[in-house]
């Protein structure tokens, strides 16, 4: 079989590959831990099901407009002034299967041939393949691991070149759990001022994720509105990740070829899981802000446990549901009569003998890390920790 150049460029996720050797040690009967899940582990909250049962017995079931249902883009754009004062009409919001999918859109339809994406270290995995897909180059600025994976921003300046089309990060960020300061995000809308080719890709799926106060948008600089598109969804704030709901708000010029795009190729987003997420996005915020402390407890936890390995280096991550710790003084030791090179070899290392499963740091841009998702009971979340540090002390 012989497949296009643009298939054979994109990866396949070592992300998955990991869960296939996970699900596959599960089959022989080992009690697997899993630490690599990117979504919570709670339920999507029963207000936000009975309004997609509404839906159903309303017989709203039909084709939806490509671009959203009209009362979830009013809800949006709603609530991007509602939570942030800012002015975004209905024609400038657009909905689509997952966040994933409005990213994919907005990469599909911006990035060609020779295009440069830039995307700071450590970023979520799907960004790179979608760049290479739609044709781009990226261009990799490396974090700051002591300064909390700051952006190095001399870096960044560095790297944009006449081709330079896209910035794309996420902020709380997958994997890191780190959230980028008002400081550097006001630097980060400087730069992208200084050149009017660049879009930013502002990806804020863990928005109400956040442990320190509130969620910090580098939408707040408007003088970038032109050039800004923000991306969210319901997936992981309100515990909706198989609904497959997210959104974007951009300038009318990309929501429209966004729309041509997606009207060819996928149509409109579920029309129930649209009705459910105007629930969401209007409803009762107590059971996202109930799963939030939860999730800070759980970090705390998970801080103080795995703090007690000599070796493992840990950032506190200030949102999201994963830590990233460095363990790369690791590397060049023997473990299980096997020398241990990288973040890979690592977990798997981890899998095979504590038989927890985390994510190679590689899979995200540095090898010398690794992703452990605290998505997970506190119960699971303690075996899991005391068997990897068996396993390394
Ligand atoms: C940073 C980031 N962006 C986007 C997504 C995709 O979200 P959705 O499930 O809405 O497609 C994820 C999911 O893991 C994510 O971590």
């Amino acid at each position: 079989m012989k497949f296009t150049d643009r298939i054979n460029r994109v990866e396949e996720s070592l992300t998955l590959a990991m869960a296939k050797k996970s699900r596959e040690l599960k089959a022989e009967g080992k009690d697997i831990i899993s630490l690599s899940l990117g979504e919570p582990d709670f339920d999507t909250p029963e207000h936000i099901k009975e309004a997609a049962i509404n839906a159903i017995r309303q017989g709203k079931t039909k084709y939806p407009p490509v671009a959203g249902i009209p009362e979830l883009r009013k809800a949006i754009s709603d609530k991007f002034k509602r939570d942030y004062n800012l002015d975004y009409g209905v024609n400038e919001v657009m909905v689509s299967t997952g966040a994933k999918h409005s990213i994919m859109n907005v990469m599909v339809s911006l990035v060609q041939h020779g295009d440069e994406v830039i995307i700071p270290l450590p970023y979520w995995v799907s960004y790179s393949e979608m760049v290479k897909y739609a044709g781009g180059k990226c261009v990799f600025v490396p974090a700051k691991f002591e300064e909390g994976f700051a952006i190095d921003i001399e870096a960044l300046k560095a790297s944009i070149t006449p081709r330079t089309k896209i910035i794309i990060f996420s902020s709380p960020s997958n994997p890191a759990g780190s959230v980028l300061s008002q400081n550097q995000l006001k630097q980060i809308a400087d730069i992208v001022k200084q050149n009017p080719q660049i879009i930013v890709i502002s990806d804020e799926i863990y928005e109400h994720i956040n442990f320190d106060g509130e969620h910090i948008s580098i939408s707040q600089f408007q003088e970038i509105r032109d050039q800004l598109v923000i991306v969210n969804g319901v997936a992981k704030g309100f515990a909706m990740t198989g609904w497959r709901i997210g959104y974007i708000a951009a300038p009318a010029a990309i929501v429209a070829a966004c729309d041509k795009l997606q009207g060819q190729f996928t149509s409109g987003a579920n029309s129930i899981a649209q009705w459910a997420a105007i629930e969401a996005i209007n409803g009762d915020m107590k059971p996202t802000e109930e799963m939030v402390a939860t999730f800070k407890k759980r970090r705390d936890l998970m801080v103080e446990l795995l703090g007690e390995i000599p070796g493992l280096e840990i950032d506190v991550p200030k949102g999201a549901f994963y830590l990233f710790p460095r363990v790369s003084s690791f590397y060049g030791k023997m473990l299980g009569g096997k020398t241990i090179t990288n973040s890979m070899e690592f977990c798997e290392y981890i899998l095979d003998t504590a038989l927890v499963s985390i994510v190679p740091g590689i899979a995200f841009g540095m090898d010398d890390h690794v992703r452990i998702s605290y998505a997970n009971s506190e119960a699971e979340l303690r075996e899991a920790v005391s068997r990897i540090k068996k396993v390394l002390t």
